[in-house]
């Protein structure tokens, strides 16, 4: 679905990304491991536009997306979720999820996609005229979740999923992508919480000062000394 081929990107003149290579099948979850500062949230950013690779390719079933505007790549079926969710506190649910929705294809099938929202998550219909700042957490979270669907995406890559929350949340959290996924989204995520995302993840790619420096199935790198060691302080 997704494959990123030498990917270079610099800041300026410091080169911050090197020769990324990494791909994503339909239906897969897929964990992006990495220290603060490894780089990311700037592969996040070259995949969805908001930073322009110096060399390398991005390509999206079968398309070549390298350097397209946010716009056309959240068009092609690819959505960002931010670290935090970014709601809008004084508007209702319902409000929020129309905003998710505001290229004009998507404004046509809002309709079909709000109604796939309130199946994936019937609380945001039950709740759709409350103002989004009201909500716990939990549900702050599913609003974001539920936002992020409705431009009709195919890939979703949240970055920090997790950041700032309690354990309790950050569990709900991954069971809620989980659902994602068991609805048709595939997923690419960056998380500091590298324990759980491992869990719930089918591969992963380890990222360290900008290079991948190993990557297979999440079983295999639980068990790989490095990832241990360097990641979940065993
Ligand atoms: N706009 C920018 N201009 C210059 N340098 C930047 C910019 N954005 C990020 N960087 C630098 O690029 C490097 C990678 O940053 P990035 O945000 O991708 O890391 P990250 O892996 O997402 O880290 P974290 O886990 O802390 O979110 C860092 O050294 C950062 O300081
Ligand atoms: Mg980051």
């Amino acid at each position: 679905m997704l494959e990123v081929k030498n990917l270079n990107v610099f800041y300026g003149n410091i080169q911050i990304l090197w020769d990324i290579c990494l791909k994503v099948e339909e239906g897969e979850i897929v964990a992006l491991v990495g220290a603060n500062g490894a780089g990311k949230t700037t592969l996040l950013n070259a995949i969805t536009g908001l930073v322009k690779p110096a060399s390398g390719s991005v390509t999206f079933m079968g398309r070549d997306i390298t350097g397209f505007p946010p716009n056309a790549v959240v068009e092609m079926g690819i959505s960002y979720f931010p670290e935090g969710g970014r709601l809008f506190p004084d508007m209702s649910l319902l409000e929020n999820l129309e905003m998710g929705a505001y290229l004009k294809t998507s404004w046509k099938q809002r309709k079909e996609r709000l109604e796939r929202v309130y199946r994936i998550f019937p609380l945001l219909k039950e709740r759709r005229r409350q103002l989004a700042k009201t909500l716990s957490g939990g549900e702050r979270q599913m609003l974001a979740m539920g936002r992020a669907l409705m431009s009709g995406p195919r890939l979703g890559l949240f970055d920090e999923l997790s950041y700032g929350m309690a354990p309790k949340l950050v569990k709900e959290s991954f069971q809620m992508l989980q659902k994602l996924r068991d609805n048709g989204l595939t997923i690419l995520l960056n998380e500091q919480n590298v324990k759980q995302s491992l869990e719930i993840a089918d591969r992963a790619y380890v990222l360290e000062n900008g290079r991948i420096v190993s990557g297979g199935s999440c079983e295999e790198l639980l068990h790989s000394d490095h990832v241990r060691k360097a990641y979940l302080g065993l």
